[in-house]
């Protein structure tokens, strides 16, 4: 059965071209401990993981390459970020679409160390109001952190806007970038980003395993992990210098390997073009089944700009139900649930019965989209009759 994968909001696939073939050369030819050793393979191996730091800086408008930290997913960058910044007696202001990646952390602190967090709710469409940003700022305020684009609708949170008024309260602000990296422009000194976490497994079309933090020069975090770092052996203390500070323990050279010639691909077809490539699909399937009975639609109306990220239900089927039958019947890969952010049902209107969701990568075609709304169609006539 051919496979119809609609399930990018978690991990792209299938990976561009180039992605597998950095990875095999690298196995094949240096995959030796980057950094550890002097010889020629072990150089090769560093030098190929910094020359991913340099891609990711371009993306990302970042001026120093060494102010990216490797980690292996966007959770532990976000745990970096998060952790080794706030401390007791702090206050975060987040919002109400926050991944569990972001709200856990932030929840697990304020039960260990007593911070305090102000959860800010988005108002019509799912859109934010700066205002409401605005009248949570304390004299505590240590952090900012808000997700670009939900995991569950793709509604977008007015970043460089939210960045104006930290810089203006002179308050760090983290971005979780996980539905956007590697689809929608991020500039962090434009949009005064001094925490910047991103998946590499999505967006950037690295494999998993892959993911980073952009850790603003100026700020210094508390590392997760203090270890080896193959560099100032001599001392007893976690080296200061970056990337080694937060990089302890042998990087994942392969990964990183592959996460740069992902990176390749979205800086030679440009952001523009994939983002409108999904926008594209998105509001076609969006239109399409507006028209569809028993189906309902959630998250911001088709007018709205947003990321590739749809959800909606059945009437008369659990969202894991349609999920099963998606895949089973019609070789179609969805996900079904929650999606890690129950908060963000309860904002949405979903927290009773969870929903269906698509995520599209630059890899769909309108042909998957006829798929899908076929399938759904026929399900949806199946049940009603
Ligand atoms: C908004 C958001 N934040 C964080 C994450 C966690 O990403 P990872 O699986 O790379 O840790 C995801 C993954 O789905 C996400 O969508």
């Amino acid at each position: 059965m051919k496979i119809t994968y609609l399930d990018n909001a978690a991990s792209t696939w299938p990976k561009p071209p180039g992605v597998k073939e950095a990875m095999v050369e690298c196995l094949d030819e240096y995959a030796a401990n980057p950094g550890r050793g002097g010889h020629r393979l072990g150089l090769r191996a560093s030098k190929a993981i910094f020359h991913t730091r340099v891609k990711l800086a371009k993306l990302f408008q970042i001026s120093n390459p060494n102010d990216i930290a490797f980690t292996s997913n966007a959770t532990s960058a976000i745990n970096l970020g998060i952790r080794g910044l706030v401390k007791s007696g702090d206050h975060v202001i987040t919002t109400t679409m926050e991944h569990n990646s972001v709200r856990r952390p932030l929840e697990y602190l304020k039960k260990t160390q007593g911070i305090e967090i102000s959860y800010v709710r988005p108002r019509e469409q799912l859109q934010f109001n700066l205002e409401d940003f605005e009248r949570e700022f304390r004299r505590t305020t240590r952090l900012v952190v808000v997700s670009h684009a939900s995991n569950l609708v793709g509604s977008l949170a007015p970043i460089e806007q939210i960045g104006a008024l930290c810089k203006k309260h002179q308050v760090v602000f983290m971005v979780d970038a996980s539905q956007t990296a590697g689809v929608f422009p991020i500039d962090v000194e434009r949009m005064n980003i001094q925490l910047l976490a991103f998946p590499g497994h999505k967006g950037l079309y690295g494999p998993q395993g892959t993911g980073g933090l952009y850790i603003h020069p100026q700020l210094d975090l508390e590392p997760m992990m203090v270890g080896g770092t193959g560099s100032h052996s001599e001392a007893i203390e976690q080296p200061l210098t970056r990337p080694d500070r937060y990089e302890s323990g042998t990087l994942n050279t392969v990964g990183i390997v592959g996460l740069g010639a992902g990176v390749d691909f979205v800086l030679k077809t440009g952001i523009e073009q994939i983002r409108t490539k999904e926008a594209r699909l998105t509001y076609d399937l969006i239109r399409r089944l507006e028209e569809v009975k028993g189906v309902t639609l959630y998250g911001p109306n088709k007018e709205v700009e947003r990321a590739a990220v749809i959800s909606f239900s059945i009437e008369g089927l659990d969202a894991s139900e349609v999920a099963y039958i998606l895949d089973q019947e019609y070789g179609i890969a969805v996900r079904s649930g929650y999606h890690c952010t129950p908060l963000g049902h309860e904002t949405v209107g979903t927290i009773n019965q969870g929903s269906v969701r698509v995520g599209f990568g630059y890899f769909n075609t309108e042909e998957d989209v006829d798929v899908l709304v076929h399938a759904i169609v026929d399900i949806c006539q199946k049940i009603s009759s």
